[in-house]
């Protein structure tokens, strides 16, 4: 049996993503071996992939690399001491990040620290959807200390990270404003946020007074963003590139106004889990891709406009 991987050997257009073949590998003390049934796409695999980025400068020296951060599958082996999870389990992680990467696998051995459990009541589909965009979204909101009854506003609720941020926030009992283009609004709305067309007009002649912002989007629409607040709000400002100079007028502002780079915690994925079984959130997916059709896959994220996420099927 082979493990077929989707590699890069050089930094580039989609093109560059390649199936290459290997061995399957063993795990090792500690870990378990994951069949994987489908790898999430992010912006950062689609970023890294072209060469930019700390990700793709760190790695440079060392392709051809396997991207990919989110996996779900089935454990089919187990390496000693490896106590929490058995063969059969189905198990979901946001793996390797943010340099060795690796989810573009058939097969993985992973940390049995960096997994979590996937109930029987949740498809693997998913769960691949939730480990980093759901971290983020639940990190994002942390930092802000939502709390019920705040005005939260999140630009690009429509997004990996949005639709799922949206949730957890409306979850939390705040009152919850978003920006999506005009085919997002219904669906913005059965979320439970105030949806605001961005193509329309600037969010900032829509929503005021607002306690946090969640920004998902940058540069100018962060910018314009930032006159819908009250005083002594708190921004949270996610994309990296722009961050400084978002904090950096937030903060003149007057706003408590901070960048991040997400942390993977198995145990903020359980919890995302749990939500999604009991039903108090639902994970969007707006295409999932065999893996042998992976550039078309970064190119749909690269439009900037898919709703929810992209998941490549590793086993087909
Ligand atoms: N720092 C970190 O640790 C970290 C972690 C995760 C993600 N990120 C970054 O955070 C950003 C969001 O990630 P993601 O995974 O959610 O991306 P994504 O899924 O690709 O976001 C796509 C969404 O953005 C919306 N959008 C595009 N332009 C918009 C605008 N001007 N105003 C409002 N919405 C707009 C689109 O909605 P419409 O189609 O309705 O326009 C679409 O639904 C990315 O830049 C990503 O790299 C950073």
């Amino acid at each position: 049996m082979e493990n077929k991987q989707i590699a890069i050997s050089q930094f580039g257009q989609p093109d560059v993503l390649v199936i290459q073949s290997s061995a399957i590998p063993e795990p090792k003390a500690g870990e378990v071996l994951v069949k994987v049934a489908f790898a999430g796409v992010n912006p950062i695999d689609v970023k890294t992939r072209a060469g930019l980025g700390w990700a793709a400068s760190e790695n440079k020296d060392n392709l051809p690399w396997v991207p990919g951060y989110d996996i779900a599958g089935e454990v089919v082996g187990c390496g000693d001491n490896s106590a929490r999870f058995t063969v059969g389990d189905n198990v979901a992680g946001f793996i390797g990040f943010p340099l060795q990467g690796g989810g573009y696998s058939q097969y993985l051995c992973v940390p049995e620290a960096e997994l979590s459990l996937v109930p029987d009541s949740i498809t693997l589909e998913a769960a691949a959807a939730l480990p980093l965009a759901g971290q983020t979204a639940v990190q994002a909101l942390d930092k802000a200390a939502v709390k019920e009854g705040d005005r939260v506003l999140i630009l690009a609720g429509a997004g990996g990270v949005g639709h799922i941020a949206i949730q957890v926030a409306v979850a939390a009992k705040a009152e919850v404003f978003t920006t999506c283009s005009e085919a997002n609004l219904d669906y913005m709305a059965t979320l439970g946020a105030h949806a605001i067309n961005y193509q329309f007009a600037p969010v900032s002649e829509r929503v005021e007074e607002a306690d946090v912002l969640i920004d998902l989007v940058g540069g100018d629409a962060a910018l314009d963003a930032l006159k819908c607040l009250k005083d002594g709000a708190k921004v949270v400002t996610v994309p990296t590139l722009s961050a400084e100079l978002i904090c950096e007028k937030a903060k003149l502002l007057g706003f408590d106004a901070t960048g991040m780079l997400v942390d993977p915690n198995p145990e903020q994925l359980d919890a995302l889990l749990y939500m999604v079984g009991v039903g108090l959130l639902k994970t969007e997916i707006y295409k999932t891709y065999p893996m042998n059709q992976v550039a078309q896959a970064h190119e749909q994220i690269e439009t900037g406009h898919t709703r929810g996420k992209v998941l490549l099927d590793m086993q087909c």
